[in-house]
């Protein structure tokens, strides 16, 4: 794995001059972010040595290297999911990437399903903790010392001050924000009422398929972590979602406005 990481590096160095140290994962529906880039390059997935290629419909594959707001950006549009039958190595590849280029924050954003009885769709919610449970592990299997250590601490996964200042900056934006737990399951089936109930037993806010497992080999490498949740679908006990993958995209875009204002303010304060 470090050979790969170490050659994946070498290419976009040879590719790019760019000397970004904020990345940016774009999920489901906010692709359109990438519109706002002062793009200096793209590179197809399918291009960049050891990298996953992505497989789902809605998803674009392309790391970008660009400017917003001044401030020098890596950003992945279009990420891997568990689902598409990536394992959790393959799938977080690209963050190990990100370490080795030198990414010191990273920006993960995603669509999710609100679990909180007070979400509503279009609502943005900022990941404060989120609870792993997806069947597999990315740091299960031989620890590699030199990317971070056996049993990584968990209490702030998400960089607690950082959250607060995307906190101020929406309050100022007039940007109606949440923050909470994200639930990272498998997918790809959406949730049973029984199963959605469970999760907001459990505390969770909202529930999605990407994520954490990205997440935790951020924190695990030692970068700092940022979460947009998109709630692009609600559930209630008497009416389950009926939401289907085009729903999904659709309240993405609805949100993508707000989302795109506040990462924008955000970025140069980093
Ligand atoms: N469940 C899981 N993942 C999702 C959902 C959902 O309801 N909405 C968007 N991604």
């Amino acid at each position: 794995m470090l050979k790969k990481i170490c050659e994946t590096k070498d290419y976009l160095r040879q590719q790019v001059t760019s000397n970004a140290k904020t990345a940016i994962v774009l999920g489901t529906g906010l692709n359109n972010l990438a519109d706002e880039l002062e793009i200096q390059q793209g590179i197809p997935y399918a291009e960049i040595p050891n990298f996953p290629v992505s497989t789902v419909k809605g998803h674009a594959g392309n790391l970008i290297f660009g400017k917003l707001e001044g401030v020098e950006l890596m950003v992945m549009q279009g990420r891997f999911h568990f689902y598409e039958g990536y394992d959790m190595q393959t799938l977080t590849f690209p963050i190990r990437v990100m370490k080795a280029f030198g990414i010191e924050t990273l920006i993960l954003s995603n669509a999710s399903g609100g679990v909180n009885p007070n979400f509503r769709i279009g609502d943005i919610m900022l990941i404060r903790d989120h609870i792993n449970f997806f069947p597999a592990h990315p740091l299960r299997g031989k620890n590699e010392e030199s990317l971070g250590e056996r049993f990584p601490n968990m209490s702030e996964v998400y960089d607690r001050a950082l959250l607060q200042k995307a906190l101020d900056i929406a309050e100022k934006e007039h940007i109606p924000c949440q923050t909470g737990v994200y639930i990272g399951v498998q997918g790809p089936s959406f949730e049973t009422p029984a199963e959605y109930r469970m999760y907001r037993s459990w505390g969770a806010d909202c529930v999605g398929m990407s994520t954490v497992p990205e997440a935790i080999v951020c924190h695990h490498a030692g970068m700092k972590c940022l979460g947009f949740s998109v709630i692009t679908n609600v559930f209630s006990d008497d009416c389950p979602t009926t939401d289907t993958h085009e729903d999904v995209l659709k309240a993405g875009a609805m949100a993508e406005k707000n989302l795109t204002v506040l990462i924008k303010k955000l970025i140069p304060e980093l």
